[in-house]
């Protein structure tokens, strides 16, 4: 991947379907265009209509072309779901150079090797993650490009997912006009750019709460660990805004998002609102506090259910607590909720680069972070140039250097061809 080539990723979320242009720069990116449109045919984050979802996903992307002035034709597209589950696997090689010095091609061949396990006929492997390498016996080896050795290991978390939500997902993009550079899980992609180092070694919790589902990702001794969806976010409060204020779902949605508070102390009481009584014409007068009174015990039980499902995951107490992302928790009030439910050190965490300013953002931004850092410093990324790979060499971040291997958008699109 080399200076100036231009990135774009979509997140196809229950709400918003976002298209997100990066440029790459020095090994990092720039965001310079961002399209959002509202999306359709999702429901809790799968697809249930692909008509409907192909024009959200047409017209973020013309958002955000128009915004740039280019024509996009190739995106990395985020996957997300209760579908995506975590293996542990193992591979061996041997190095073949005739010097010994580990390169390129050894790297994937053991990934390939981590890659053979066992699988159900309905599922599919989305990527393969090294954890760290092992030359001959020496463990904790993050980057083994350049090492003298015989015997290759690698220590990998396979992602693997259900092949017709993937289906789903492909044929929506491809319906588009677009074509799929590469599948993204966003947990990965939002962990790598909001998680500090140190959290992800001591161990944290990354919990994006959208519209229609939370997803959990847990991240130990530097690599995601567990994975896990819940169907409750936004849409859970709003539906409660509009049964307790008994007004239609689009009027709740608004008043949440103008006048929304999780914590009923925080509220005020001269904040006053009107909304339309459902099935009538006349308008009732609401306060803030009469709102609150209905986000707080549904926010609550949001993080109940969060907290209940770590404990399931088998963790406790992990230092590096809660980092919470996602368009719901823009909603003042929600982190005081949050430290009370989840008895944890708790932050929120927004994408730092202009323009995408907002934890709905985190998931798009995640995947073009993922995507600049797993390419960068190997010779087989999209573009890759000398001069980058040299460069970056020392400073790259092996764990996803390895993330990518030829071969994976080929095996998708295959998978895909079976399909149609
Ligand atoms: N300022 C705000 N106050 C309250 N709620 C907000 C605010 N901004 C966004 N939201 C809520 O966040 C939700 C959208 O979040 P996000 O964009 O992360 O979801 P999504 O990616 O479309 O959905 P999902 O990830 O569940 O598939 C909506 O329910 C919306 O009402
Ligand atoms: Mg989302």
């Amino acid at each position: 991947m080399s200076n100036n080539d231009i990135i774009v990723s979509l997140d196809i979320g229950t709400s918003k379907v976002r298209a997100i242009i990066g440029e790459v720069t020095s090994g990092t990116f720039n965001i310079i265009g961002v399209g959002s449109a509202d999306s359709d045919g999702i429901r809790k984050g799968a697809i249930v209509d692909i008509d409907q979802t192909v024009q959200s996903i047409r017209s973020a992307v013309e958002h955000a072309e128009q915004m740039v002035g280019i024509q996009i034709s190739e995106v990395y597209v985020g996957i997300s779901g209760n579908h995506i589950g975590l293996q542990s696997s193992h591979g061996v090689v041997a190095v073949q150079n005739e010097d010994r010095e580990i390169g390129e091609d050894d790297i994937d061949r053991v990934i390939k090797a981590a890659e053979v396990i066992a699988l159900p006929p309905e599922r599919e492997v989305i990527d393969v993650v090294a954890k760290q390498y092992i030359v001959d016996g020496l463990e904790g080896i993050q980057d083994p490009r350049g090492m003298i050795g015989v015997r290759l290991e690698v220590e990998a978390t396979i992602i693997t997912g259900a092949k017709t939500p993937i289906h789903n997902l492909l044929r929506c993009v491809e319906k588009s006009g677009l074509k799929v550079k590469d599948l993204v899980l966003m947990s990965l992609g939002a962990g790598g750019l909001a998680l500090s180092k140190d959290e992800k070694s001591m161990g944290a919790v990354l919990v994006d709460i959208g519209a229609g589902q939370a997803t959990i990702a847990v991240y130990e001794e530097g690599s995601l660990s567990a994975t896990s969806t819940i169907p409750v976010g936004g849409e859970f409060v709003t539906n409660d805004i509009a049964y307790g204020l008994r007004t239609l779902t689009d009027q709740a949605e608004k008043v949440k998002l103008k006048y929304g508070c999780a914590w009923i102390d925080d509220a005020a009481s001269d904040v006053v609102f009107k909304v339309l009584r459902i099935g009538s014409n006349v308008e009732k007068e609401f306060n803030q506090e009469d709102l609150a009174a209905i986000i707080e015990p549904r926010v609550q039980e949001i993080f109940q259910l969060i907290r209940q499902e770590v404990k399931r995951l088998g963790y406790n107490e992990l230092p590096g607590g809660y980092i919470l992302t996602g368009g719901t928790v823009s909603m003042p009030g929600v982190l005081k909720v949050a430290q009370m439910e989840l008895a944890a050190s708790v932050r929120i965490a927004v994408p730092d680069y202009i323009g995408v300013r907002d934890p709905g953002f985190t998931g798009g931004v995640g995947i073009l972070h993922h995507v600049v850092r797993s390419y960068r410093g190997r010779s087989s990324g999209p573009s890759a140039n000398k001069k980058n790979v040299n460069r970056n060499k020392q400073s790259a971040a092996p764990v996803q250097d390895t993330s990518k291997k030829p071969g994976l958008v080929e095996r998708l699109k295959n998978m895909f061809s079976e399909f149609i």
